[in-house]
């Protein structure tokens, strides 16, 4: 039996979609048992429910604060049976207490090239800084924003007729690989946490992997 994977996500779901098409590909061997979002209207929900996926809307407007919200979102993601969760696009900080017991099963996708640029408009921020260079990074999820220890990184050359639309459109076929070759790590238990940190073939992993220009790992 595959790994059982739960994915939540706020927006249109594209790496949602990467997900499924590798997995379709047979590149990606687990089982989606759940997608969930914040918002109703979510694309990435649609997506799921074509591919015939569970799905899960939660309005945080209905519980009266984030720990309350929280605790219900990620049991109702425990009772789905995933063993992994992949946040895919979710814009929502999570409580420190909901997801202490999914640290070290838990990856998110960023825009940026971590440490650099954690939350929002990252494409904004590595041009008003005048990067050469931008990226993504996909980093276990902690209880500090976007601070997790990063697994993998995708990075491309800033070119002169960029702006914040056009270079978050160049980035993301590159999210697109990132995403699934690291949770075909995770699934595989190549890369698992163990104590307080990840370790990639039984090593610590102190830096992180960079994907190559072929769209792979070096570790896979
Ligand atoms: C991606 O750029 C992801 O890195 C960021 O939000 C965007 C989600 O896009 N956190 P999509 O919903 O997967 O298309």
């Amino acid at each position: 039996m595959h790994p059982r994977v739960a994915v939540l996500a706020s927006g249109r779901g594209s790496n949602l979609a990467a997900l499924l098409a590798a997995r379709d590909r047979g590149e990606l061997p687990v089982d989606f048992v759940l997608v969930g979002s914040d918002k109703a209207t979510a694309g990435a929900l649609q997506l799921a429910a074509t591919a015939g996926i569970p799905t899960l809307a939660l309005d945080p407007r209905n519980y009266p604060d984030r720990r309350t919200f929280d605790l219900e979102l990620f049991a109702r993601i425990a009772a789905s049976g995933a063993e992994l969760l992949v946040l895919a696009g979710y814009m929502r900080i999570i409580d420190g207490e909901a997801l202490r017991p999914w640290v070290g099963r838990m990856i998110n996708i960023h825009p940026s090239l971590l440490p650099k640029y954690r939350g929002l408009h990252t494409h904004r921020r590595a041009l008003e800084a005048g990067d050469l260079e931008h990226g993504a990074s996909v980093h276990f999820v902690t209880a500090e924003l976007d601070g997790g220890p990063v697994i993998a990184q995708a990075r491309m050359a800033i070119e002169a007729g960029d702006d914040e639309h056009r270079l978050a459109q160049r980035l993301l076929p590159l999210e697109h690989r990132l995403l699934p070759a690291v949770l075909r790590l995770l699934a595989s238990q190549q890369l698992q946490w163990v104590g307080d940190g990840p370790r990639l073939d039984g090593q610590p992993l102190l830096t992180a992997l960079q994907l190559g220009a072929h769209g792979l790992l070096p570790a896979e």
